[in-house]
């Protein structure tokens, strides 16, 4: 069976959500582990509460390059069993730029969850961005990791429609609730091993028909 490692730095929902579906779905994937980059991240506790084995790999005052940081990252992971033949990696909510060597490690395996409809609104704020500039939908999209910033392959979307009244904080509300919808779902597509990548396009197997 697969083996799931999920990289988080704070609140952890879209982690919480993701673990309740591999229970409730029964989603062939195994979760290994949690790791967070922040000992504080209050995502530790209900990953705990839910069973799962947690790590603290802190990044603040880490002595050492970006990549002597993932090194670290990837040997807590592959303890776990979550390798580049037989693992996942679920950034959610990881407030880290990844190094180009653990993504290239991880290629194909490593997932994103993004509050904006990519290409729209890359990049930090996302929600912000979207209020700002007038967008009347926005949403949330999970993608795989490539090189830059948000701009792998897609897998799946959700939309959201921006009221005239809506702020940074009540769209914030209105697309994390579509979060933990689409991204279970995309792990559960990955572990059934659904999703083909050709190029910077994804299919799902037995959809789009
Ligand atoms: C989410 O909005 C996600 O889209 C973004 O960071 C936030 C993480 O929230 N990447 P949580 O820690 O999963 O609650």
């Amino acid at each position: 069976m697969l083996s799931l490692g999920i990289l988080i730095s704070g609140r952890g929902s879209n982690m919480e959500s993701i673990l309740k579906a591999i229970k409730k779905q029964k989603i062939p994937i195994n979760p290994a582990v949690v790791i967070s980059n922040n000992p504080d991240a209050v995502g530790l506790k209900i990953a705990q509460k839910m069973g799962v084995k947690t790590e603290i790999i802190e990044s603040k005052g880490f002595p050492g390059s970006r990549w002597d940081y993932d090194k670290k990252i990837i040997q807590v992971l592959s303890r776990h069993g979550v390798t580049e033949k037989n693992g996942l990696v679920c950034l959610a909510g990881f407030m880290r730029i990844i190094s180009p060597e653990f993504i290239r490690k991880y290629k194909n395996r490593m997932l994103n969850i993004h509050p904006a409809m990519l290409p729209s609104f890359p990049g930090l704020h996302a929600q912000r961005q979207a209020v700002e500039y007038g967008a009347k939908y926005s949403g949330c999209t999970v993608h795989f990791v490539d090189d830059g910033v948000d701009t792998g392959p897609i897998i799946l979307q959700a939309v959201v429609k921006v009221k005239d009244d809506d702020t940074e904080e009540t769209l914030s509300k209105k697309i994390l609730a579509k979060e933990h919808k689409i991204y279970p779902q995309a792990v559960k597509l990955f572990a059934e091993g659904k999703i083909k990548i050709s190029g910077r396009k994804t299919f799902i197997k037995n959809q789009g028909r």
